[in-house]
């Protein structure tokens, strides 16, 4: 009895003594996450990117962010960087889910951007940023990742797609960029007026083809395929 009454003492007295390193170690968590979102949205918002390095739009990074925050995916890979804008939105994403991205662009100069980019948004821990051809180095690439996003050469993506697919695990989500279920309405850089680029109607086909995938389209800014492998 004695003894109980001393275990449960001691309990409490441990309680009382950890109880606040828990809180400080919340808070100093929490606060870090709010300086570095506040940092990020100062970033954006003064940010100016350039037709010429065809940078996603911001409804199409709030797109990336959150289905990556919402599924909480933390290994994720980006084909086609240029010059980081939704490297920003995903990589930001991954700061809340504690996870990191390979991102790839084959431009030197768009690739140094990315980086300066991403350190003034104070994002460079969560990318590990190569300067690579795609073509190369995405069949070398070693998953298991969640979440992928491709954004370079339309030509390519049933190439990127088919290499990846096999690296991304159950529940994880392949999305591509200036794509759309119609076909129509969400031109790439190089698309004629109204119509997908070249490879990008092909890109379409092979995902609604692809066993095993549950694929919803989003429209609200340049058109992206989002692909849940079941
Ligand atoms: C549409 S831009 C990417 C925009 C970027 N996702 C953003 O939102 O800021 C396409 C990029 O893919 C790059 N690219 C094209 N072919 C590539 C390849 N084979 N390997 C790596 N990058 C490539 C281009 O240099 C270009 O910067």
């Amino acid at each position: 009895m004695r003894f109980t009454g001393i275990a449960v003492t001691l309990a409490l007295v441990a309680l009382v003594a950890v109880a606040p390193l828990g809180r400080f170690v919340g808070a100093q968590d929490t606060s870090e996450q709010e300086m570095l979102d506040q940092r990020v949205r100062d970033f954006l918002a003064k940010a100016r990117w350039r037709a010429r390095t065809l940078n996603v739009s911001e409804a199409d990074g709030q797109k990336l962010h959150d289905l990556i925050v919402e599924n909480g995916y933390t290994r994720a890979v980006e084909v086609g960087t240029s010059t980081g804008h939704s490297t920003i939105w995903i990589a930001w994403a991954l700061s809340k889910t504690g996870g990191k991205l390979i991102t790839i662009e084959i431009h030197e100069r768009r690739h140094k951007n990315a980086l300066a980019n991403l350190e003034k948004a104070g994002l460079s821990s969560f990318v590990d940023a190569r300067l690579a051809d795609a073509h190369e180095l995405v069949p070398e690439l070693e998953g298991p990742f969640d979440f992928a996003f491709i954004d370079a050469d339309k030509d390519w993506y049933v190439r990127y797609f088919n290499w990846l697919l096999p690296e991304l695990e159950v529940g994880g989500c392949f999305t591509a960029h200036n794509v759309s279920e119609s076909g129509e309405g969400s031109p790439g850089e190089n698309a004629p007026p109204g119509k997908m680029e070249e490879g990008t109607v092909e890109f379409v086909q092979e995902i609604l083809a692809t066993p095993g995938l549950d694929t919803e389209f989003f429209t609200g800014g340049g058109g992206l395929s989002i692909s849940y492998k079941r």
